[in-house]
C-alpha cells in the first residue's frame, strides 16, 4: 500500500482510535454500575422469595420441641443455593437464636440496610461484599422474629471483570472495522481530492474551468484554499509597496533572493545604445525613448542580456561574432545583443505595422491607423526573428523575459511555445484603447493571442488593464476573472496588472551645475534677459504629444495677458522621430508653420515667444533646460505615462518650478500637484500656463516637494521590482504546482 495512503489513513485512524479509547474508558464503569444494580435488584427479589418460602416451615418449627434440630437442617438445605452465604434468625427481642456457621458475627441482629436495588446497600466484609436482607417471620399474625439472609456478592467482581473485557473487546473490534472503512474511503477518494485541490490551486491565479466542477467533499475546502492563497498574495503585494526603499541595490538583492540563479532577458525594438559613424569617428548615441530611459537603469542593476534592433550606422562594426556588445560602453554592466533587419523588414514591421497601425490605433489622437497585409507579414517575421534571438540567448529553460511594447505583440507566444517554463513579462508602454477602437485591427485576434503567451502583462494604468480585459472578452474565447485580473486561455494563465513606470531617482551630485547656473546659462544662450519667464517642452516630434495645442495655448495666453509679451518664452525641444512617415512629416510642417505664425504675431527685435529646437538633445542637455525653466509643459493628447513630467520633477532639487500636465497622461493619475489641463481646451491650458508663470514661490515649493517625494519613492526600481516580485511569485507557485503534479502522479502509479 502506498506510504502516502498509509499516512493519510493514519491521520484519520489515530484520532479515531483515541476517541474510541476514551469512550471505552468512560463506558466501562457505567456498564459495571448498571449490571451491579441489576444484580442487587435480582438479589432483593431472590431474598424476598426465599424468605417467603422459609416463612411457613420456620414458623412451624419454632413452635415445636425439636426446633433446635430442625431449623439448622432447614437452613442447611437452603444454603445449597451457591449464592446464599449465610442465614440467621433473630427472636422478637433481637437475640440471635439460630445461625449457620458462616454467618458473620459482626452482623449480629442489627437491621439490614434498605437495599431497593442500590449497590451502596452492600456490606463489605473481609471476604468481600455481601448482600444482607432481613424479613419478618409471622405465624397466624404473630411476630416471631426476623430472618436474615446473607448473599455472597464476590461473583459480581468476577462478572464485572468479564463485562469490562467484553466491552473493551467490542470497542477494539469497532475501531478496527471503522479504520478499515476509513482506509478504503481514503483510498478511493485520494485521486479525486488531489485533482480537485490542484484545480483550486490552479484557479488561484485564474478562473476554474466550468466543466471541472468541484466535488462536494472538496467544496468546503475550496473557499479556505482560495482565501489563503489570496491572503498570501495580498501580503506579498503590500510588502512590495511599503516595505522597500527601491534602489538599484535593492533590485539586485531581490533578483538574487527571489529569482536566485534566474537570468533576465530584455527584448525591445529600440536599443539603449547605438553606434553612429560621424566625421569625428564612431560615436555612441542614446535614443529619445521613454522606454529606454526607464528600462536601462533596470538592466544596469540586473546584468542580463538586452536584445534589440541594431539600427545605428556603425552598429555592425562594434559587435562581436555573436552580435553582442557590452554596454554601457564606458562601464559595461550588461550585454546588448543586436538583431539585424533589412530596410524592407524595418519598413513593414517598424514604420508600417507598428507605427502606422498600432501606434495611432492605441493613441486616441485622431490619426487614422493604416493596416497593410504586407506590413503584417513583416511584423510576424520580425517578431519570430527576435523570439529566436531570445531563445538562443537563454542559458536556461526558464528565464525571465521582459518583452517591451507594441513592436512585439506576437513574441510572447512564440517564446512560450519553445520555452514553456519561461516567465514572460510583457510591458505595453502605450495606452490600450477600448474594445471598439481596437476592433478595427484586422489581426486583432492574433495580437491578443500573442500577448496572452505572457505570464504577466503590464500596463501603466488600471484603466488600460480594464480596456485590455474587455477587449479580450470581446474578441477571444477565454475565461476572465476580473477580481484577480487574470485571463485563462488555452490552459495558460496571464495576469494583467498595472505597473506605473517611472525614472531612476538621482540625488544631486556636487559636480552638477546649480539651478542658478543653468538659469543663467540657458537664458544667455538664447539671448534672454535674466528675469525672463521660461517654459520648457521636451518631446519627440510626435502628433500624440499635443505640441500644436501647446503652442496655441501660448498664443492664447499672450492674447489674454499681453503684459507677458516680451517677458515669456517657450523653448520646445522636439526630437525628430519616424520622420520617413508622411504623418510625421506633415505634423512637423504644421508645427513649424504654427511657430512661425505665433512668432510673427508677437515677436519684436530679437524676442520670439516660441523657440523650436527640432533636434536630438542628450539627457545632460535636457536636464539643464529642466533646471533653467520656470514651467514644464506636457500637453499630450494621449500618453501611456509620460516620463518628461517625472524627469522635470527629479531635476528640481531647488523645489521650484511648475508642471502643467495633460489629464490624458498616465502621469496625471499620480502627480496631483501639477496643474492638470485638458489640452484640447486651449483657453484652459492658456490660463494654467499663466497661473504657472505667476505662481508664488511658496506654492511652487509645496507642490514640487510633494511630487518629488512621490517620484523618489515610486521610482523605476520599484516598477521593475514589483514586476519581478510578481514573476517570482508566479514561478514559485508554478514550482509548487509542478511538485504537486509530480507527487500525485507517483501516488497514482503506486495506487494503480
Ligand atoms: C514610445 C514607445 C517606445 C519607443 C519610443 C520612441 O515611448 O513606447 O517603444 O521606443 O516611443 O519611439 P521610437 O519609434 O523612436 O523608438
Amino acid at each position: 500500500m502506498p506510504s502516502r495512503l498509509i499516512r493519510l489513513s493514519l491521520r484519520f485512524v489515530l484520532p479515531l482510535a483515541l476517541a474510541l479509547g476514551l469512550t471505552a474508558y468512560a463506558v466501562v464503569p457505567l456498564v459495571e454500575n448498571l449490571t451491579l444494580r441489576w444484580f442487587v435488584r435480582d438479589l432483593d427479589a431472590r431474598s424476598q422469595s426465599l424468605s417467603n418460602a422459609l416463612q411457613d416451615p420456620l414458623g412451624e418449627y419454632l413452635a415445636t420441641q425439636n426446633a433446635d434440630r430442625r431449623i439448622p437442617q432447614l437452613f442447611d438445605r437452603a444454603l445449597r443455593d451457591e449464592r446464599l452465604y449465610a442465614i440467621a434468625f433473630c427472636d422478637p427481642v433481637g437475640k440471635l437464636t439460630y445461625k449457620t456457621n458462616a454467618y458473620p458475627a459482626s452482623l449480629g441482629c442489627a437491621p439490614a440496610p434498605e437495599s431497593n436495588g442500590k449497590p451502596e446497600a452492600l456490606i463489605q466484609l473481609p471476604k468481600g461484599p455481601v448482600h444482607v436482607s432481613s424479613n419478618p417471620v409471622e405465624r397466624d399474625g404473630q411476630y416471631l422474629g426476623k430472618l436474615v439472609l446473607v448473599h455472597d456478592m464476590s461473583f459480581i467482581e468476577r462478572r464485572s471483570e468479564d463485562t469490562r473485557k467484553y466491552v473493551l473487546m467490542l470497542f477494539g473490534v469497532l475501531a478496527v472495522v471503522v479504520s478499515l472503512i476509513t482506509v478504503l474511503v481514503a483510498h478511493l477518494s485520494w485521486r479525486d481530492w488531489i485533482s480537485s485541490v490542484k484545480g483550486i490551486l490552479r484557479g488561484e491565479i485564474g478562473p476554474r474551468p466550468q466543466q471541472q466542477s468541484t466535488p462536494p467533499e472538496v467544496r468546503p475546502l475550496e473557499g479556505d484554499l482560495r482565501a489563503l492563497l489570496h491572503d498570501l498574495s495580498m501580503e506579498r503585494r503590500s510588502r512590495d509597496d511599503t516595505a522597500y526603499q527601491w534602489t538599484p541595490e535593492k533590485l539586485r538583492t531581490l533578483l538574487h533572493e527571489e529569482l536566485a540563479g534566474d537570468e533576465v532577458l530584455v527584448v525591445s525594438n529600440r536599443e539603449p545604445y547605438s553606434h553612429a559613424r560621424t566625421p569625428r569617428g564612431i560615436e555612441v548615441q542614446r535614443p529619445a525613448s521613454g522606454l529606454v530611459t526607464a528600462v536601462e537603469p533596470v538592466m544596469r542593476a540586473c546584468s542580463g542580456t538586452w536584445v534589440a534592433h541594431g539600427s545605428g550606422s556603425a552598429d555592425r562594426e562594434t559587435v562581436d561574432a555573436s552580435d553582442r556588445v557590452p554596454v554601457p560602453p564606458s562601464n559595461p554592466a550588461y550585454t546588448l545583443r543586436r538583431v539585424w533587419l533589412t530596410k524592407e523588414e524595418e519598413a513593414g514591421y517598424y514604420y508600417g505595422f507598428a507605427n502606422e497601425g498600432l501606434w495611432p490605433l492605441c493613441h486616441i489622437a485622431h490619426v487614422r491607423p493604416v493596416f497593410r497585409s504586407s506590413d503584417w507579414e513583416k511584423y510576424e517575421l520580425v517578431n519570430q526573428r527576435f523570439a529566436d534571438a531570445v531563445i538562443r540567448e537563454a542559458r536556461t529553460d526558464d528565464p525571465v523575459v521582459l518583452v517591451q511594447d507594441y513592436h512585439f505583440a506576437l513574441l510572447p507566444r512564440m517564446v512560450r511555445d519553445v520555452l514553456p517554463k519561461a516567465t514572460i513579462i510583457t510591458f505595453w508602454h502605450i495606452p490600450w484603447p477600448n474594445p471598439e477602437s481596437f476592433g478595427i485591427c484586422p489581426w486583432r485576434e492574433e495580437i491578443l493571442e500573442g500577448l496572452l503567451g505572457s505570464t504577466i502583462l503590464g500596463f501603466h494604468t488600471q484603466f488600460h488593464c480594464k480596456n485590455f480585459l474587455e477587449t479580450v472578452d470581446r474578441y477571444l474565447e477565454t475565461r476572465i476573472e476580473y477580481e484577480t485580473s487574470t485571463i485563462s486561455y488555452g490552459g495558460k494563465l496571464t495576469q494583467v496588472e498595472h505597473y506605473p513606470i517611472s525614472i531612476a531617482w538621482r540625488e544631486p551630485q556636487p559636480e552638477d551645475p546649480s539651478v542658478a547656473e543653468c538659469r543663467d546659462a540657458i537664458r544667455r544662450e538664447h539671448g534672454l534677459p535674466d528675469n525672463h519667464l521660461l517654459a520648457i517642452g521636451v518631446d519627440r516630434l510626435d502628433y500624440t504629444k499635443g505640441i500644436l495645442e501647446r503652442f496655441q495655448a501660448v498664443e492664447r495666453m499672450l492674447e489674454m495677458h499681453p503684459s507677458l509679451v516680451g517677458k515669456f518664452t517657450m523653448i520646445q525641444i522636439a526630437a525628430p522621430t519616424r520622420s520617413s512617415l508622411d504623418e510625421y512629416q506633415n505634423f512637423e510642417a504644421r508645427v513649424r508653420a504654427l511657430v512661425q505664425r505665433v512668432n510673427t504675431r508677437f515677436s519684436s527685435g530679437n524676442y520670439q515667444p516660441i523657440i523650436l529646437k527640432a533636434e536630438h538633445h542628450d539627457a545632460e542637455q535636457v536636464n539643464r533646460y529642466y533646471r533653467a525653466a520656470d514651467v514644464c509643459v506636457v500637453t499630450s493628447l494621449h500618453d501611456g505615462m509620460n516620463l518628461v513630467a517625472k524627469e522635470f520633477i527629479a531635476a528640481r532639487d531647488d523645489d521650484r518650478g511648475v508642471l502643467v500636465l495633460s489629464q490624458f497622461t498616465g502621469a496625471a493619475r499620480e502627480l496631483h500637484e501639477a496643474l492638470v489641463v485638458n489640452p484640447y481646451h486651449i483657453e484652459q491650458s492658456a490660463e494654467a500656463l499663466y497661473r504657472a508663470v505667476t505662481m508664488p514661490e511658496i506654492e511652487q515649493c509645496e507642490r514640487m516637494r510633494s511630487m518629488r517625494a512621490l517620484v523618489k519613492d515610486f521610482n523605476i526600481y520599484r516598477w521593475a521590482g514589483r514586476m519581478l516580485l510578481d514573476a517570482a511569485r508566479v514561478r514559485q507557485r508554478e514550482r509548487i504546482l509542478a511538485k504537486i503534479r509530480q507527487h500525485s502522479r507517483k501516488s497514482l502509479r503506486r495506487v494503480v
